[in-house]
C-alpha cells in the first residue's frame, strides 16, 4: 500500500524539477496513453462493489495519482502497481481469461504487488519478459496454471505465490509439477476423447516407471538404496496392474479415501503390493498423486512407506506401494477384538517412537524440509515386523527454508490439525508436532479427537491436561492396566512422561511444541527406562 507517492526521503524541489524536466517526453498531465488504456482494461476486469476504484481510477485525474499507481519520474510511465488486501477487488469469471492479461504493455514496472486479492485465471507469460521487474507479489489469490519460467521469476521466493491453490511448475519453490497441457487446460475434452483414443491404439495404456531403475523382481534389498534421479526407466503395462488387482475387483481393496482407493495386487514377479489408484475425476487428487510421488521419490527412511513404482498416463494414475501385512495403527487402536493385536505400552512406545524418527527425517533430515500434514492413525502402517511406517503423503509439502510456513491448499484432518493450520491454512513442521501429539495422547488413551464425549469445551488434551499428573490412571487406556504386573511400574512416572509429551506436543502455541529431534530423544529416553525398569521385574511380577 505504501507506494502511492515517491519515495519520501527525495526533497520536493528535486521531484519538481524533475517533473519539469521530464514533461517535454510525453503528456504531461496523463502519462502514457499506452498505460492508461492499460489500467483502464485492467479496472473493467475487476469487480469494484464499494465502487472505490470507479470513484478514484477516473480520467479526470492523471492515472499517475490513482489509488495503488505509481510512476517514473521521468517518463510517467508507470513502475508500481501495488493494490494489496483491497477486498473490493474481486475479479470476473475465469473463463473470461487471466485478470493479469490487460498488464501487458506496462513493460516499466518495477513493481507489481495485488497479493491478498481474489484474483484468478493464469500468471501471464508476459511477466517474465518485463525488463525491469523485480519485485513481484501475487500471493493469496486464486491464480492457478503455470508458473512462467525466467525473469522475475527465477529469483522469486515462495512468499511471492503462496497461498494460490491451483498454481503448479517450479519445482524450486515446491509446487507440484504441471500435468500434461492438453490433459490440464482440457480435461473434458480428453475425457471425451480418450476412450476412442484407447481403442484406436489397441487399448494398451503404457506406463512409465519415473523412479528409481530398480526392477520390480530384485528391488527387495534394504532401505539403503538411494534415491536416483530417474535414470532406468522401466515399462510396466496397466495392465500388469490390472491382471495384479483381478481387474481392479472390489475384493481386492484394502481400503478408499478422498482421492481414491487402494487395491492389494500381486506382480507377475509374485510380489504382493499395494496399489493406490487415483480417481480422476478429482483435480484435488491429481496434485495429490503428484504431491506423494514427490515426496516418496526423493525421500527414503526406514519407517516411511516405500513406492515401488508409478504408474501414469492421461486417465489412469496409480502407485504402487510396499504392502503392509499388518494393517494400521487406526485398526489396532480401535478395530474389533478379533482382527486385532492388544499393544501394550512398550509396543505403542516403540510405534510412535517410529513415527517420531520418520518425521525426525522429513523435518531435519532430508535436504528439502518436508512436512506430512495428515498425521493421523490411520495414516501409520505395520510390516511384518510389527515396525510402523508413516503413509499417506498425498497433501504433504515442501518447505523452502528452516522456518518458513506455507499456506497449505487442502486440509488435513479434523481432530489432528494444528489450530493455526486449521484456521489459517499455515502449516510448518510444528503443525506436524501437534497432529504427533495428539495422535500420541490417543495412543494411550484409546480414545479419538473425535470421539461422542469431546467438544470444543472439552477436548481431547483438556481431558488429559486436567488428569495430568495426579489422575492419569483416569484417562490411560485401560487395557495397559489390565497387564497387573506391569501397572505398578507405569503408575511409576512413566505414563506422566508420555502423557506431557503429548501434552507438549499439542500446545495451541507452536512456539511450545516441541522440535521431533528433541520428541525422537525424549521417547527413546523414556523406552529405554521402561525396558530397563521391566527387566528388574519389580512389582508383584512372578516373570
Ligand atoms: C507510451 O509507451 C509506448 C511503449 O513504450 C510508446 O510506444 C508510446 O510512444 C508512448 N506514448 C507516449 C505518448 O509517450
Ligand atoms: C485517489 O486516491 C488517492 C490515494 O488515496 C488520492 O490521493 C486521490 O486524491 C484520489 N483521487 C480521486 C480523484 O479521488
Ligand atoms: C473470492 O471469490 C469467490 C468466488 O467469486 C468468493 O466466493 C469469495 O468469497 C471471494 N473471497 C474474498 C475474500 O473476497
Ligand atoms: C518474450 O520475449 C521474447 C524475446 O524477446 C519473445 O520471443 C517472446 O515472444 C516474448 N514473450 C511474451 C509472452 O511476450
Ligand atoms: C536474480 O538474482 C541474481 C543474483 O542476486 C541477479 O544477478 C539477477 O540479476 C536477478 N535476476 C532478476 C531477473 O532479477
Ligand atoms: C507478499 O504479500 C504477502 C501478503 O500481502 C506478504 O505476507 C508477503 O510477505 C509478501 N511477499 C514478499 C516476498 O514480499
Amino acid at each position: 500500500m505504501a507506494s502511492l507517492s515517491m519515495s519520501s526521503h527525495i526533497p520536493i524541489f528535486v521531484l519538481v524539477l524533475l517533473s519539469a524536466i521530464s514533461d517535454s517526453s510525453s503528456s504531461p498531465t496523463n502519462g502514457n496513453d499506452t498505460d492508461l488504456k492499460a489500467l483502464l482494461a485492467f479496472k473493467a476486469q475487476l469487480a469494484d462493489p464499494l465502487g472505490i476504484l470507479a470513484g478514484n481510477w477516473t480520467t479526470a485525474t492523471p492515472f499517475c495519482h490513482w489509488v495503488g499507481v505509481s510512476c517514473s519520474r521521468r517518463r510517467q510511465r508507470i513502475s508500481a502497481l501495488s493494490l494489496v488486501n483491497t477486498p473490493l477487488v474481486g475479479s470476473l469469471a475465469p473463463h473470461l481469461g487471466s485478470t493479469l492479461g490487460a498488464l501487458e504493455k506496462l513493460e516499466s514496472l518495477t513493481t507489481l504487488d495485488l497479493s491478498s486479492n481474489n484474483l484468478s485465471g493464469t500468471i501471464p507469460i508476459f511477466l517474465a519478459n518485463f525488463t525491469y521487474l523485480t519485485t513481484l507479489n501475487l500471493s493469496f489469490n486464486r491464480l492457478e496454471g503455470q508458473i512462467p519460467e525466467g525473469g522475475v521469476f527465477s529469483n522469486l521466493t515462495l512468499q511471492s505465490l503462496v497461498g494460490n491453490a491451483g498454481l503448479c511448475g517450479s519445482p524450486r519453490l515446491g509446487f507440484p509439477p504441471c500435468l500434461d497441457r492438453s490433459h490440464s487446460t482440457n480435461l473434458h475434452l480428453v475425457q471425451f476423447l480418450l476412450p476412442t483414443v484407447i481403442l484406436a491404439f489397441g487399448a494398451i495404456a503404457i506406463c512409465l516407471y519415473v523412479w528409481s531403475g530398480k526392477k520390480l523382481g530384485n528391488r527387495e534389498d534394504k532401505a539403503s538404496v538411494e534415491p536416483t534421479d530417474g535414470t532406468g526407466h522401466q515399462i510396466v503395462s496397466y495392465h500388469e496392474l490390472a491382471r495384479a488387482t483381478n481387474n481392479f475387483s472390489d475384493q481386492n481393496i484394502l481400503g478408499s479415501g478422498c482421492f481414491g482407493r487402494v487395491y492389494k495386487g500381486q506382480l507377475t514377479s509374485g510380489l504382493v503390493v499395494a496399489i493406490k489408484v487415483l480417481d480422476m475425476q478429482l483435480e484435488q487428487a491429481i496434485r495429490s498423486f503428484d504431491a506423494e510421488c514427490r515426496v516418496l521419490r526423493m525421500a527414503r527412511h526406514r519407517n516411511l512407506i516405500r513406492i515401488l513404482n508409478t504408474c501414469s498416463n492421461l486417465d489412469f494414475r496409480a502407485l504402487v506401494l510396499h504392502y503392509m501385512p499388518n494393517g494400521s495403527l487406526e485398526m489396532h487402536l480401535h478395530g474389533s477384538e478379533s482382527t486385532t493385536t492388544r499393544l501394550g505400552f512398550l509396543e505403542r512406545l516403540g510405534t510412535m517412537l517410529d513415527v517420531s524418527m520418520a518425521l525426525n527425517y522429513l523435518h531435519h533430515e532430508h535436504y528439502e524440509v518436508i512436512l506430512h500434514c495428515d498425521l493421523k492413525p490411520s495414516n501409520v502402517l505395520f510390516d511384518e515386523e510389527m515396525t510402523a511406517h508413516v503413509a499417506d503423503f498425498g497433501i504433504a509439502r515442501l518447505l523452502l527454508n528452516d522456518n518458513s510456513i506455507i499456506s497449505a491448499s487442502m486440509p488435513g484432518t479434523v481432530g489432528y490439525m494444528a489450530p493455526e493450520y486449521g484456521l489459517f491454512g499455515k502449516a510448518s513442521r510444528k503443525s506436524d508436532v501437534f497432529g504427533f501429539g495428539i495422535m500420541l495422547l490417543e495412543v494411550f488413551t484409546r480414545k479419538r479427537p473425535t470421539d461422542a464425549m469431546f467438544s470444543e469445551q472439552l477436548t481431547l488434551r483438556k481431558w488429559v491436561h486436567e488428569a495430568f499428573p495426579e489422575g492419569l490412571l483416569k484417562v490411560v487406556d485401560g487395557q495397559l492396566l489390565q497387564d497387573n504386573s506391569l501397572s505398578c511400574i507405569l503408575d511409576d512416572g512413566f505414563l506422566a512422561s508420555v502423557f506431557e509429551l503429548g501434552l507438549i506436543c499439542s500446545s495451541d502455541s507452536p512456539d511450545q511444541r516441541m522440535t521431533m529431534h528433541d520428541v525422537v530423544v525424549t521417547l527413546k529416553k523414556i523406552a529405554g527406562e521402561y525396558t530397563k525398569r521391566t527387566s528388574m521385574t519389580l512389582c508383584n511380577s512372578e516373570k
